[in-house]
């Protein structure tokens, strides 16, 4: 028996973690006891709202976590610190074999830091991806949590020459594609078909925006310039906005309410201008992705799955860590700049926008590389 721990923190984990958890469930379905995976799902809590966290767990077919730190939030130091003293409670308490952690969040970096020092392996997945900027706090959880892994499961071959140049043991690197494309693919026509609330948008021409970056949200003059942009976007097709928690709030601080329509009419054929809406479940806002004219985003996810999609997607950043979604993808960075926000916007709505290409193995199978991977190794052990 091998004995797993999964770990989720935040929004964008969730359909990380699902598309492996499912293989773990269709491998112990036909194995006897003793070689079975042995896996617990533990939430940090650092997403904690229901709109951020709960609802996924329903829309993705996932067990809920058998382990709940109940975090929250708090400052970088204060967020990791409280995910490392609880959760090493946890490592000493369950004696795992391997600790899964995905993406770049508080919650990656501290479980990483924690089981290493435990000498526990940890397998990253999504690793290798640099933006270049340690401005950005993920940069820092990606080069610190890569380092400490063992197994480094990669998206892309870009990915693979950034943890060679780190000096990362070429055995320890392996190419799979990408889960959370394994899990878009999966809930794609699911979504077409369970979706009923935004049924009338399909025929319609509109745009799609989420914002949550700090250098975009907290930044008072960038946020002014992004909202001014679509303002005149809007003008030309109308706007949906889940809005992050982190954003809302810094909209009700700056005084940016003005900017933005608070209630979707009843017949959306009659949208004008930006709609602010809390937070969608999964399946709605990738059935909304599904059929966008544009998407807006400063969300790294976003730009992966806009790209499988053929959707043009704006990023809203000076750089990425995705590279591979601007040069085969439907990705085009715009930074936080007005005129070019909307000149590039503008385009895309022209007909101008990139059609791109999937990348190579975003084929939904990833998870199942990765399991395949994970057995040879402890079947090696
Ligand atoms: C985190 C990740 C980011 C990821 C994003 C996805 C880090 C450093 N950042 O950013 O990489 O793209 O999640 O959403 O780990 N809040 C709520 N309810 C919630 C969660 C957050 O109200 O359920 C508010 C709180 O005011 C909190 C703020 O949002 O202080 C920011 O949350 P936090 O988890 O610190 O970072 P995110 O911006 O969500």
């Amino acid at each position: 028996m091998i004995k797993l721990l999964c770990i989720v923190g935040t929004r964008p984990n969730f359909m990380k973690i699902a598309p492996i958890i499912n293989q773990m469930e269709k491998y112990n379905s036909v194995h006897s006891p003793q070689e079975i995976f042995e896996y617990l799902l533990v939430h940090t809590g650092q997403h904690y709202d229901d709109n951020m966290s709960d609802h996924f767990f329903k829309d993705l077919q996932m067990p809920p976590p058998d382990i709940h730190l109940g975090i929250g939030s708090g400052t970088h130091s204060e967020q990791t610190a409280k995910i490392m003293i609880k959760f090493e409670k946890v490592c000493f308490q369950e004696n795992p074999d391997l600790v899964i952690v995905v993406g770049d969040v508080n919650s990656t970096l501290a479980c990483s830091i924690v089981a290493a020092k435990l000498l526990i392996p940890v397998a990253h997945i999504e690793a290798g991806l640099r933006s270049f900027d340690r401005r950005m706090p993920e940069e820092v959880n990606r080069i610190v949590t890569d380092s400490l892994s063992e197994y480094l499961f990669t998206t892309c071959r870009d990915a693979n020459e950034n943890l060679k140049i780190e000096g990362v043991l070429q055995n320890k690197i392996y190419f799979v594609g990408n889960v959370m494309i394994d899990t878009l693919l999966k809930f794609k026509e699911i979504a077409n078909s369970k979706v009923k609330r935004f049924n009338k948008l399909k025929a319609l021409n509109y745009g799609l925006l989420t914002l949550h970056r700090p250098s975009n949200v907290d930044n008072k003059k960038n946020c002014h310039q992004i909202f001014e942009a679509l303002t005149e976007i809007s003008k030309k097709v109308p706007i949906i906005f889940p809005a992050h928690p982190r954003t809302q709030k810094m909209i009700d601080e700056f005084g940016f309410s003005h900017f933005f329509q608070k209630k979707l009419p009843f017949n959306l054929a009659q949208m004008r201008g930006i709609y602010i809406i809390p937070p969608l479940s999964y399946l709605e806002f990738i059935y909304l992705m599904g059929s966008a004219k544009l998407i807006l985003t400063d969300s790294g996810g976003i730009q992966e799955e806009t790209t499988v999609f053929g959707i043009p997607c704006l990023t809203l950043r000076e750089n990425t860590e995705r590279p591979i979604t601007i040069k085969e993808g439907t990705n085009t960075l715009a930074g936080a700049n007005k005129e070019k926000i909307i000149k590039e916007s503008f385009n895309i709505l022209n007909g101008k926008g990139k059609t791109g290409k999937i990348p190579e193995l975003w084929d939904g199978k990833a998870s199942q590389r990765i399991m395949n991977i994970l057995l040879e190794g402890f079947s090696k052990n």
